[in-house]
């Protein structure tokens, strides 16, 4: 793109301080800002008018989850056909890293903090170890590990898992691939500039990682390895259970195109999304769209009818996912803290929010397909999520519970 239509395309979407010191900059900055012009969708940030907003939704219906005394009863069954699931190679895991953590407030990625108290332990390392538990129940099996990052974090992440020998995992097993950018704009979507020479842009939300990984061509592994199942999950719950063979087993016998792991609410209006059927199709509903009635309705027990929340791990059908990759998801508006420079061009890392990213979220995957075996867990034993530095979803909440499934910090 020359800078006569780069000038054009701002002017369409009234970006045209995008070129504030396009005059400064060096010959190679101006390629990459034309660049990342003729590559960025300046469309979507009129979305930012929807910020707090939520979509339309359709009508909700309770759907029930395979309690812990079903799962209890049929745990060997379950196990032994994940461990034949998991040994047959037909299983992989996906680590969602491509989240830039803002809320933790550190400037590397997340995998990489240090929730140690008398040796390091980092996050990373938290999470291959856990996955190393399935490989042990599964004799040794190893299952391939794909890593979402973003080009914020990309580097950093390949680099410390090298550094620290991928954990004593094998590194054969272990495949990165980058997921897609959005630009981050202010309030009235102007997009913020993160240089005088590049557009402010974040990770464009946790829902890429499928359509990254096609993009990356590593549908060639899982087709070549005969993968039918991805088990997704956050980088931030270091409890996370990986790939775990119960679970494998459940999803598969259940003959769903997801399962997916739940946690019993603790209160009616606890803030988790929660699973149910919207127009007859699984689906999550947000905390603030749960009505009274919702949180009043009760099962044929006689127990809460909207009683699970999700905790980002998910076990798809591979051929389910890539029935659904050419569908459209929707766009998600969220308030965060942006950096960018200021009008006289100094570098501003904002305190608290100051502007919008634009996401996709798994949840709206989840809605695509047609069933969905939502699978209880112990809170406790399996959800400790690292969101904040102190206080609810911190270090020190996910430390503690860390102590009380005896692991050493
Ligand atoms: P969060 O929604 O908690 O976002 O991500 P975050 O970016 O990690 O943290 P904040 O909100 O800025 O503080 C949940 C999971 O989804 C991943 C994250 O890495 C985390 O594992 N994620 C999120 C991505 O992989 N890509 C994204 O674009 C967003």
């Amino acid at each position: 793109m020359n800078l006569e239509e780069a000038k054009s395309k701002l002017e369409k979407y009234g970006q045209e301080h995008v070129l504030k010191y396009y005059d400064e900059l060096s010959e190679s900055e101006k390629t990459a800002l034309l660049e990342q012009i003729d590559d960025t969708d300046f469309s979507i940030l009129e979305n930012c008018k929807n910020l707090g907003k939520g979509g339309e939704r359709g009508t909700f219906s309770p759907l029930s989850a395979m309690e812990l005394s079903e799962i209890e009863a049929n745990k060997e069954k379950f196990t032994k056909i994940g461990v034949e699931t998991i040994k047959a190679g037909k299983v992989a895991a996906v680590l969602l890293a491509g989240g830039m953590g803002t809320r933790l407030g550190s400037d590397n990625p997340k995998g990489m903090y240090d929730i140690g108290l008398t040796k390091p332990v980092y996050i990373f390392q938290r999470i291959i170890e856990n996955l190393l538990d399935t490989v042990k129940q599964a004799d040794g099996s190893y299952i391939r590990l794909f890593v979402m990052t973003s080009e914020k974090n990309n580097d950093a992440t390949v680099n410390f898992f090298k550094e620290h020998n991928f954990f004593g995992y094998p590194e054969e097993k272990v495949t990165f691939f980058k997921q897609e950018m959005a630009p981050a704009s202010d309030y009235d979507g102007k997009v913020y500039m993160e240089a005088k020479g590049r557009i402010s842009t974040s990770p464009n939300g946790n829902a890429g990682w499928f359509s990254s990984m096609l993009k990356a061509g590593l549908d060639d592994i899982l087709h070549k390895e005969g993968i039918e199942w991805i088990d997704i999950f956050a980088v931030d719950n270091v409890l996370q259970r990986i790939c775990d063979p119960c679970f494998v087993g459940a999803t598969v016998s259940s003959n769903v195109e997801v399962g997916a792991k739940v946690v019993r609410k603790n209160a009616p209006d606890e803030k988790v999304g929660v699973m149910c059927l919207e127009d007859g199709k699984p689906s999550i509903v947000e905390y603030y769209e749960l009505s009274q009635e919702m949180m009043d309705a009760k099962d044929a027990k006689g127990d809460p009818a909207y009683n699970y929340g999700v905790i980002l791990n998910y076990m798809f059908n591979e051929k389910a996912l890539e029935r659904i990759a050419s569908e459209n998801l929707p766009l998600h508006v969220v308030e965060k803290k942006i950096g960018h420079i200021d009008e006289n061009g100094n570098e501003v890392k904002p305190e608290s929010p100051n502007g919008c990213k634009f996401e996709q979220l798994v949840l709206d995957m989840i809605h695509m397909l047609n069933s969905c075996l939502p699978y209880e867990v112990v809170r406790e034993h399996e959800f400790a999520p690292i969101k904040n530095k102190t206080g609810v979803d911190s270090v020190e909440s996910a430390r503690e519970l860390c102590r009380k499934n005896g692991i050493e910090l």
